[in-house]
């Protein structure tokens, strides 16, 4: 959560701040702002910033505007005080001639804060990253180092010393014109290369539009940058080792194109990222699937015997459909994690057991601490993420990549086919090594293969989904009902729908309706069932007329050809036959749609929906 991005070079800094900061938006958008300098050590540093979106931000630039080719910058998601001018980062020190931003949660802040008030500090802010702020102007004015970039450097890192929690900053000070400070421990932070200036950004997204050449900093590194050098070392003064790394996207891959929101884009774009999670990995003269980035030998795949996944949201509702499709396809085991809970529950994990971690961004802190927690434990922990070069990528024991491009709407679409679609090859990678005959396996390849064209299919239904989606605008709740491989499917069509049109969803297995759910059905509270033609399809035939014996509308997603629910359902959206381990893959993208359609005819804020942020960088 919090996006952040500095500057250093020869162009004027608010532009291309205002620009990263808008591609950052996604991390959080409570408020945002910017600080800079010119090249004058008298001259002081010009903060400004506002609560709400960024274009607030850019109406107090219109007339107030700040100059400098040197800045800092933050759009934030609120965690210690509200979403108030105030509380908006860029924060300084007493002297105001420090100014810094900061991504993460300084846990130890109101022992500091009490300390420094005692010691004359006034506060302006209630966050706990003011007081990093504090911190570092005390150790710097403190110093007897006369070069004022190496004071700051030392000032920043004293300061990080006293702090526990997470961070990601960037700091500047008015007597070290075009120099600027950053360092991380468990939030992200990108270093980008440019020819004569020099950036740094929670989010590689941020500055591919200037530079290709980056680095991804490690926990505990310290980077210092002008606009032509650049060093990093650790907080400890030591040597770090780093290495630079080309972009693998392009700027347009992050922009919205011709469609409304990006929420849209990542839907219509399932065809091409389902297809480019199965590339390459498909072995027809073995029936069978490839990972490499695995790392793991035949033997050591095959000695495999419990499988534990790990995610969060939507991440953990694919995990669910990989259980299915593991204990299914490889009959081994497999359970699911939230990685919240895994963190700090202890499960007794034995030595061949597989632990997976599953994240689109790479850097969902529950999730990081989760792989860290298994790998403290001698694990091997293996990956499934999208975002090259996030933190859990790098840190991971090998893994596989979506290869889905960025997902920037907060609502996860594309990653979720993806990540299920990863899992199905895994599922046939270990089950080809047990149970699974050469048939079974070359129908499930034959049938990956034809996943983007039947997405397409299903795509063209959008308008037919907006009209359904339309009646139901009054909805006071819903309830999705899916059974076996379709139940995740149901958590996730409840999770959308909850997530960006703000109506109560829930999921459930259909099957629970008669234990205590079905008091919920009523006129007001429509049914989702996600009931493809498959082995439990009359058991959730006869859940549906449960439903509609109460008066509860329904909307059915099947399989195509069965018409008959046309006669029971309200209203059916159709998906093209496939086999029943599949299923969830293409059932999740009427869900999508539906929400999506919901979302933007109650004139809710689709790809930036309220008090969330795509990346859960706190606890
Ligand atoms: O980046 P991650 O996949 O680790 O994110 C996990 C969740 O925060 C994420 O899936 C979240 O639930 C989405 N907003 C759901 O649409």
């Amino acid at each position: 959560m919090c996006g952040i991005i500095g500057y250093v070079g020869k162009a004027e800094a608010t532009p291309i701040l205002l620009e990263g900061l808008r591609r950052l938006e996604y991390r959080g958008y409570d408020s945002s702002g910017i600080a800079v300098m010119n090249g004058s050590s008298d001259a002081p540093i010009q903060t400004r910033k506002r609560s709400g979106r960024l274009d607030n931000l850019r109406t107090l630039l219109t007339e107030k505007p700040a100059a400098g080719h040197c800045g800092i910058s933050h759009t934030r998601w609120a965690t210690h005080g509200e979403p108030t001018d105030a509380n908006a980062h860029p924060h300084n020190d007493s002297s105001g001639r420090l100014a810094l931003v900061h991504n993460g949660v300084i846990e130890n802040y109101q022992v500091l804060k009490d300390h420094l008030e005692e010691d004359g500090h006034v506060f302006h802010s209630q966050t706990d990253s003011e007081v990093l702020a504090h911190l570092v102007g005390n150790a710097y004015d403190a110093s007897n180092e006369s070069d004022p970039q190496r004071r700051l450097v030392e000032a920043v890192r004293e300061a990080l010393h006293q702090v526990a929690g997470t961070y990601g900053i960037v700091a500047m000070h008015a007597d070290a014109p075009g120099f600027l400070v950053g360092a991380r421990f468990g939030s992200p932070l990108v270093v980008g290369l440019g020819k004569g200036e020099k950036f740094l950004a929670s989010d590689v997204g941020a500055i591919v539009s200037h530079t290709t050449d980056a680095i991804y900093l490690r926990d505990r590194d310290l980077v210092c940058l002008t606009e032509d050098d650049f060093s990093i070392e650790n907080v400890d003064g030591d040597q770090a080792e780093y290495e630079v790394s080309t972009v693998d996207f392009t700027p347009e891959q992050a922009e919205k194109g011709e469609y409304p929101h990006y929420m849209l884009k990542e839907i219509f774009e399932q065809p091409t990222s389902i297809q480019n999670a199965f590339r390459g990995r498909l072995i027809d003269d073995q029936a069978s699937a490839i990972l490499g980035g695995l790392q793991l030998t035949p033997r050591e795949l095959r000695d495999v015997d419990r499988i534990v996944l790990c995610g969060c949201g939507t991440a953990s509702h694919a995990a669910m459909v990989g259980e299915y499709l593991i204990e299914h396809l490889a009959r081994i085991p497999t359970e699911v994690e939230i990685a919240s809970e895994f963190r700090y529950r202890n499960p007794p994990l034995d030595k061949n057991t597989l632990v997976f971690v599953i994240s689109q961004s790479g850097e969902t802190i529950d999730t990081l601490a989760a792989m860290r927690e298994g790998q403290r434990k001698g694990h091997r922990v293996l990956g499934i993420v999208n975002s090259v070069g996030s933190t859990i990528a790098r840190e991971s024991d090998g893994g596989s990549y979506l290869y889905s491009g960025p997902e920037i709407g907060v609502a996860a679409t594309k990653s979720f086919t993806s990540q299920v679609t990863l899992l199905a090859l895994l599922a046939i990678l270990l089950g080809r090594m047990r149970h699974l005959s050469v048939d079974a396996g070359q129908q499930l390849l034959k049938e990956l293969r034809e996943l983007p064209a039947k997405v397409e299919k299903i795509l063209l239904q959008s308008e037919h989904i907006r009209q359904i989606a339309l009646k139901y605008l009054d909805a006071k709740g819903m309830l999705f009902l899916g059974r076996q491989f379709n139940y995740p499917t149901a958590l996730e069509g409840a999770l959308k729908m909850k997530e960006i049109s703000y109506i109560f969803a829930s999921g459930h297995a259909a099957a629970e309706l008669k234990h205590g759910i079905i008091a919920l059905v009523s006129e007001e509270t429509p049914s989702v069932f996600i009931m493809p033609r498959d082995s439990v399809y009359e058991k959730n035939v006869s859940t549906l007329e449960e439903v509609k014996a109460r008066k509860g509308p329904v909307i059915a997603i099947t399989t195509e050809g069965s018409t008959e629910l046309e006669r029971i359902a309200d209203d059916v959206i159709y998906i093209p036959p496939v086999s029943e381990c599949l299923a969830p893959i293409l059932a999740a993208i009427p869900l999508q749609l539906l929400s999506y359609h919901f979302a933007v005819a109650l004139d809710c804020d689709v790809d930036k929906p309220r008090n969330l942020a795509k990346s859960v960088t706190v606890e």
